[in-house]
């Protein structure tokens, strides 16, 4: 059986694709990049944004036809918007065949092998963490790995508690034999996930122990995690920073807004000012900190002065990049009953404004790297051929410089000679 699995959002759904694909991997079955080869075709969507749904949509609508000329095929949908919309999905694309959620994954070998299985799964299992799966089809030397998931923050404008569950945590046991496996491998660098990584707990550690169990496995050379709550980020967190090398020095911190009284409105519990001083802590500790954020424009009664306070906070801290966003309503959330009221023309010309002026930040901050040497993780060859490899500095910065005997996996000195758009051109230095 040929299957071909495709994936839409953030890093913890490239993961559950991976369990997907550890889940389903037996002899009789075989991966295709190619739809429209595959017997069975799984779509891994994302509902975060109303965007992201509708480009899954028209996905999945797009790839039913297939069936015209080949009726066995098998078509499901999976993940968030599975999650959200449930039964509804069958009637949004018309000859789907399967609709399940993030926490029902393990049945899937059933529901493809039995022609009498349920079309519909989406239970909500607050146990499920998916502990003993480990990713198999991984590509040396970076590797994800998912600490925790659910959300219990419910901020107003995210669907992702409701989609997601309720937070949980798996044991650090599991997490140690899971980057063993990694490890044996040939990964030398983990991206610890989770929707909000800070208030890890099993029990008997938190966040900042799985940190500095997982950087002490002798074949780790770079841990990085990712998202973090700017509530939650600890003292002791930023300590163990700043004390483990190899703990990259880097963090993604969502701020979303600059006011006060857009944070209050969003249930982020903390304040503007708060925020400024959990980025100073973090600086002063790890002075080669990048720090990246998102940012959520256009969201409910979000004023032009409450945007100015966006745009203040942007020149204030220089972050080294950010992912920003149009607020879409997500039915169910608290925020969905505040009036929509910023008109879209309006959320785009702010949108723009944020990626005009932060993209002059961080061709700055780029630039400030002329003539520094880097440590770089060497991951692929380069897009520009011609022996050429990519790889990425411990801030996360991509690095393209000429091979010269090393090879993918190698940690390398890199000293920069070129920045060209946001891409780090430089020479190995021995
Ligand atoms: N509309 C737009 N962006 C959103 N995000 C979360 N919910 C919404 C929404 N309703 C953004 C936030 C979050 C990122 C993952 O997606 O900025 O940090
Ligand atoms: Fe959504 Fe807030 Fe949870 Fe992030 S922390 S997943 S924005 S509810």
């Amino acid at each position: 059986m040929l299957i071909h699995l495709h994936t839409y959002g953030c890093q913890m759904n490239q993961y559950d694709s991976e369990l997907v694909r550890t889940l389903l991997n037996e002899d009789t079955v075989e991966w295709t990049p190619s739809p429209e080869d595959a017997d069975v075709i799984l779509i891994n969507t994302c509902s975060v944004r109303e965007h992201a749904e509708q480009r899954a949509l028209g996905r999945a609508r797009q790839l039913v036809h297939l069936k015209r000329y080949k009726p066995w095929v098998r078509i499901g949908i999976l993940g968030c918007m599975a999650q959200k919309k449930q039964t509804d999905l069958f009637d949004e694309v018309p000859g789907l065949d399967w609709v399940v959620g993030p926490d029902e994954y393990r049945k899937l070998p059933w529901l493809i092998a039995d022609e009498k299985s349920p079309k519909l799964l989406v239970d909500i299992d607050s146990g499920e963490s998916y502990d003993d799966v480990f990713p198999v089809s991984i590509s040396p030397p970076t590797a994800f790995l998912a600490i925790m998931r659910g959300c219990d923050n419910f901020c107003s404008y995210c669907i992702v508690p409701y989609i997601r569950g309720r937070e949980r945590s798996r044991p650090l046991s599991s997490i140690i034999a899971e980057t063993h496996d990694l490890a044996s491998k040939g990964v030398s660098e983990i991206t610890l996930l989770g929707q909000n990584v800070n208030s890890y707990s099993d029990g008997d550690h938190d966040f900042a122990d799985v940190l500095r169990t997982v950087a002490e496995i002798p074949e780790i050379e770079r841990v990085r995690f990712t998202t973090s709550h700017p509530k939650d980020l600890s003292n002791r967190l930023v300590q163990v920073m700043a004390e483990v090398p190899q703990i990259c020095p880097m963090l993604h911190l969502p701020v979303q807004s600059g006011s006060n009284r857009i944070l209050k409105l969003m249930n982020r519990q903390y304040t503007r000012e708060q925020y400024l001083e959990k980025t100073r802590m973090i600086r002063e500790s790890v002075p080669e900190v990048a720090m990246t954020t998102d940012i959520l424009v256009g969201f409910p009664g979000e004023s032009d002065q409450d945007f100015q306070k966006t745009m203040d906070l942007l020149e204030e801290v220089r972050f080294h990049g950010v992912f920003s966003f149009r607020y879409s309503i997500r039915e169910g959330t608290a925020a969905a009953k505040l009036p929509n009221d910023v008109p879209e023309k309006v959320k785009i010309a702010r949108l723009e404004t944020v990626i005009d002026r932060q993209r002059s930040i961080s061709r700055e901050l780029h630039e400030s790297r002329l003539g520094d040497t880097l440590e770089v993780l060497v991951e692929s060859p380069a897009k520009k051929g011609d022996g050429f490899l990519m790889g990425r500095s411990p801030q996360d910065e991509v690095v393209v410089f000429s091979a010269n005997g090393t090879k993918i996996g190698d940690l390398c000195s890199v000293k920069i000679h070129q920045v060209r758009g946001f891409t780090l051109v430089g020479e190995l230095v021995s």
